[in-house]
């Protein structure tokens, strides 16, 4: 049985900061202690210098999966393999219910492409249609497979449609069930309605996307999905919060000791709806739901994420390349090139969120070195079933680790990055923080820039319960 020894790291958790060795072996975490000793089977690395930091955990992805008409420019096995760059050892995914199809249907086809992974890897499913043995699969999902997390869209108006009542009513199957129930909070027929004025006018620049998607579109929906969670008295997880008006509504439901709670992203965290004033298309990289906001909102998000009113940090890794070009019209934000209503939604992110959050949040001084590991880590882990197997650094935990140098620096470039996207909404960012190695249940993975991992070595996650902690 080989082992993994990891010297003289500084490990850092939600909780700990100290110095010492971390022995690893079929996988998990057998002993932390100084001086450990090691045998002739044992792999050691010096991690001397560097911060020893739990796996992260991503629990906001779409993975090779379609959006419209469009579909994703990452393939599991690449996009993983970002993360894995990134110093993220466990995504949660989110895969939809086919139209006219039961839960399961789409639960066993995420399946199938998930056997790619190279992180360990679980899902939610995404609930498109009641009619469909809905309720009656959700239960299938959560007794027999580990799904314990379901999404809701609030925005759809055409045919996957779920209104108010059935989404009480899914909260009402997931709260009885130790399941959590997420939304994508905007209000739909609001947006569509923006939208098609915007459109008939003839204001199809890649600005109007955001500007269809004013805050009050979120902070309403957001607002709804809460009372609706509390009367069906059931836990809520509101995805890619970036309003301040929303941020107030999950702040004064937690207020109130209501299980709410809120998942921002370092795109809504770094960048402003300036990125959208462009004269020339390059405004669609940012086209992404709900849109970028100012910096007030900003401002606000970090206040949330220091005070606990938001739970944890996600990257909503879902990338369409920028030029039709790269590899064909399909996986391009090109598809919109005539209208901003036809870009495909959402934006690349996979490999940045640990070191951006680093620098941005911990460098900066917004947040501390602990709320740092809870928020990529911990926290996620916590509230999607997953600890203490995930998450954390301790005796009996998943041997998932990072050796983070938190003073080199380094650029973003797409041209670098490991997802197969032809572009980063961070290119040319300065970045002081670095993944240096990760292991994942004790095998070195990532080594600097070079790839010890496989496709397909990622396992299937079947979570515990959802939305009980934090
Ligand atoms: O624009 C976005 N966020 N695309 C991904 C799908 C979603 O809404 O989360
Ligand atoms: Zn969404
Ligand atoms: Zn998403």
């Amino acid at each position: 049985m080989s082992k993994t020894l990891i010297k003289g790291g500084r490990i850092v958790t939600a909780a700990d900061d100290y110095t010492a060795d971390i022995l690893i072996s079929d996988g998990r975490i057998r002993m932390i202690g100084e001086d450990l000793a090691a045998d002739r089977d044992t792999q050691i690395h010096d991690a001397s210098g560097l911060m020893v930091l739990p796996g992260g955990v991503d629990v906001h992805t779409h993975l090779e999966t379609e959006i419209g008409p469009a579909r994703t420019a990452d393939t599991v096995d690449s996009a993983t393999r970002a993360a894995a760059f990134g110093g993220t050892t466990t995504v949660v995914d989110f895969t939809r219910q086919p139209p006219g199809k039961s839960p399961v249907a789409g639960y066993q086809d995420w399946r199938e492409l998930a056997a790619k992974s190279c992180v360990d890897i679980g899902v939610h499913i995404i609930l498109t249609d009641v009619k469909a043995d809905m309720h009656q699969g959700m239960k299938e999902l959560m007794d027999k497979e580990g799904v314990s997390s379901f999404k809701v869209f609030m925005i759809r108006t055409g045919p996957e449609t779920i209104d108010d009542g059935q989404l009480q009513a899914i909260m009402e199957t997931t709260g009885e069930n130790g399941a959590l129930t997420c939304v994508h909070a905007e209000n739909g027929p609001i947006l569509a309605r923006n939208m098609a004025e915007n459109v008939a006018a003839g204001r199809t620049h890649p600005k109007y996307h955001g500007l269809s998607r004013p805050s009050p579109v979120e902070a309403e929906a957001t607002a709804r999905a809460i009372r609706l969670s509390e009367m069906a008295e059931a836990p809520l997880y509101v995805v890619h919060v970036t309003a301040a008006e929303a941020v107030a509504s999950i702040a004064e439901a937690r207020n109130r000791g209501l299980p709410v709670h809120g998942e921002t992203c370092p795109q809504y965290l770094f960048l402003t709806a300036d990125a959208y004033e462009t004269e020339d298309f390059e405004a669609a990289k940012y086209v992404m739901s709900p849109p970028l906001r100012t910096e007030a909102d900003q401002e606000a998000l970090w206040r949330a994420l220091a005070s606990g009113h938001l739970a944890t940090v996600s990257t909503d890794h879902c990338p369409f390349n920028f030029s039709a070009a790269t590899r064909g019209i399909e996986h391009s934000k090109e598809m919109g090139r005539e209208s901003f209503a036809k870009i495909p939604n959402g934006a690349p992110g996979i490999e940045t969120r640990i070191a951006m959050l680093y620098d941005g949040a911990v460098r900066q001084g917004r947040l501390g070195l602990n709320r740092f590991v809870e928020l990529i880590a911990t926290a996620p882990a916590k509230l999607f079933g997953l600890f203490p197997a995930k998450g954390t650094i301790a005796v009996g935990s998943d041997g998932d680790l990072v050796l983070f140098d938190m003073d080199e620096s380094w650029t973003v470039r797409a041209a670098e990055h490991h997802s197969d996207v032809d572009y980063s909404l961070f290119e040319g960012w300065p970045v002081t923080g670095r993944v240096k190695k990760v292991f994942l249940r004790g095998e070195m993975i990532v080594d600097g820039d070079t790839w010890h991992g496989r496709a397909g070595m990622g396992r299937y996650l079947a979570r515990g319960p959802s939305g009980q902690v934090g």
